[in-house]
């Protein structure tokens, strides 16, 4: 039902420069595999095979990484080492990429509708490939996908935030449905803590209707001049019904070098473990 994901992967990174000046941030790696490949795995457990990628100048490694190295193959063929890339190749073979440039970074709002020409009219997933997820027993996209087949609107994912971080986040006003679901009835980018309406941030993954993509053509610059997702899923809440998710797993804000280092320690001591 939710068959294609959008990644909005055109943003600077500017919290990683001087690594990102050449790199896109989504091509960092936590232990041996960038953030983006965990994204795309992500969404394919949730059963989608389109990966719709919103890229920018000097973004070609992404569209490198999901494709045939050539070279690479033939050289490794046949030796010990060929294992090192059935993974990518099986995944690069299971799904479907697609592009567009964002030319402009007018925020996150705008990328997501530079995406409609790959998405089309119909509901669809967002993943922001720098919050790395690791959910409890399935993915927090399948959870999602498995949410919205019971209620068929946009959903956001929110995790508790406590103390002053939580203005960090876009966050939500809303009311408890069933055990860690809400129904939202506002929304706030970035608030004061003081002025916060609930400890619920939301986190970068999201369900979304295709209606989205009118209302954000009408959205206005909000925050730091740019078109803000959250106005425009402010706006479905307002006009019907958005749900938020408090999903179950762990989340690293990979965007950020703290929660990037974080992510490393937590995947390289489990890799120990296992
Ligand atoms: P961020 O603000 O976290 O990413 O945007 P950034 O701008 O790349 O990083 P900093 O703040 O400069 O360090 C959240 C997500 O939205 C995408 C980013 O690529 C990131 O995945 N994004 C943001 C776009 O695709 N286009 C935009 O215009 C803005």
């Amino acid at each position: 039902m939710i068959r294609k994901c959008l990644f909005p992967a055109a943003g600077y990174g500017t919290r990683f420069l001087p690594a990102t000046k050449a790199i896109p941030k989504e091509m960092l790696p936590i232990l041996n595999k960038p953030l983006i490949q965990y994204g795309v795995e992500e969404a394919i457990e949730a059963g989608i095979k389109t990966m719709a990628i919103i890229t920018g100048r000097g973004k070609r490694a992404i569209e490198d990484h999901f494709d045939i190295s050539y070279e690479l193959e033939h050289q490794i063929k046949g030796t010990s080492k060929e294992y090192l890339l059935n993974e990518i190749r099986s995944l690069v073979e299971s799904c479907v990429f697609t592009y567009t440039r964002q030319r402009e970074m007018r925020g996150l709002g705008h990328a997501v509708l530079t995406g409609e020409p790959l998405i089309g009219n119909e509901p669809f997933a967002v993943l922001l490939a720098d919050d790395l997820c690791e959910g409890e027993s399935v993915g927090v996209l399948k959870q999602m996908v498995e949410l919205y087949r019971k209620y068929r609107c946009s959903i956001v994912a929110v995790m508790e935030v406590e103390g002053d971080s939580i203005s960090k986040y876009g966050v939500v006003e809303a009311k408890p449905l069933e055990e860690g679901v809400y129904v939202v009835s506002d929304m706030v980018e970035k608030p004061e803590p003081a002025e916060a309406p609930s400890n619920l941030a939301i986190i970068g993954r999201y369900i979304l209707t295709p209606d989205i993509f009118e209302i954000l053509q009408n959205t206005p610059p909000g925050k730091n001049k740019e078109i803000q997702l959250t106005d425009a899923i402010r706006t479905q809440a307002k006009n019907g019904m958005v749900i938020a998710y408090r999903f179950r797993g762990k989340r690293f804000d990979c965007g950020s070098v703290e929660g990037f280092v974080e992510a490393t320690n937590y995947f390289y001591n489990k890799n120990l473990v296992n």
